[in-house]
């Protein structure tokens, strides 16, 4: 089965600065992903591209909700329609006249699969945060105490160990810190504290 997105062009540059409300959004979230664990990945990520965006980037609120809601949405097909991940979102997307820099964060979010480049700071962070964020999670469950006292060094380790959450591509990882100019342990270390506090 080909995830290839076979196009470079999403959205329309007219729309430039749409969004969804967040009642909006929260409408489509609940009603497309049922799955509480892919419920729970996709506000993670959401709330580290929110956390990014404020805290690295010193972005407005305005912009900080363009990257909350790529976090947000960027699986929101994978559960009921995973053959269309993630074309089914970029269309209902484009439908709704959203932002095409959004759409373009979710359509290079896997750039091995879609086939789309990660070009744009929000774009190369969405990628960076996806698979990473899945792996901190996983060691988390199966701490006693969760995410607290967790650091880098318990997650590296984990990182080296191919058969732990196997399912999480450490080559997605390496790559996509490369792309984003940034440090692994940098990374992690800003993971760490701020996932933890999605519930
Ligand atoms: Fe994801």
């Amino acid at each position: 089965m080909s995830l290839l997105l076979n196009r470079s062009i999403f959205g329309n540059p007219a729309n430039a600065g749409n969004v969804l409300s967040r009642n909006e959004a929260a409408e489509l979230f609940t009603s497309w992903v049922l799955n509480p664990h892919l419920q729970l990945h996709m506000k993670q990520v959401a709330q580290l591209m929110k956390c990014w965006a404020a805290e690295k980037q010193l972005l407005d609120d305005v912009t900080q909700w363009r990257w909350e809601m790529a976090g947000l949405l960027h699986d929101a097909d994978w559960d009921q329609w995973p053959d269309m991940h993630c074309k089914k979102i970029i269309e209902e997307l484009e439908n709704r006249n959203i932002d095409p820099e959004i759409i373009h964060a979710i359509a290079s979010h896997g750039p091995l699969y879609f086939g789309v480049e990660p070009e744009t700071n929000m774009d190369k962070m969405l990628f960076a945060f996806d698979e990473l964020s899945g792996l901190v999670h996983a060691y988390s469950l199966l701490r006693p105490g969760g995410y607290d006292g967790m650091d880098l060094k318990g997650v590296k380790k984990r990182l080296k160990e191919k058969s732990f959450a196997a399912n999480v591509s450490r080559v997605d990882i390496d790559d996509a810190c490369k792309r984003a100019n940034i440090a692994l342990d940098d990374l992690i270390n800003f993971i760490i504290p701020r996932q933890a506090m999605v519930k």
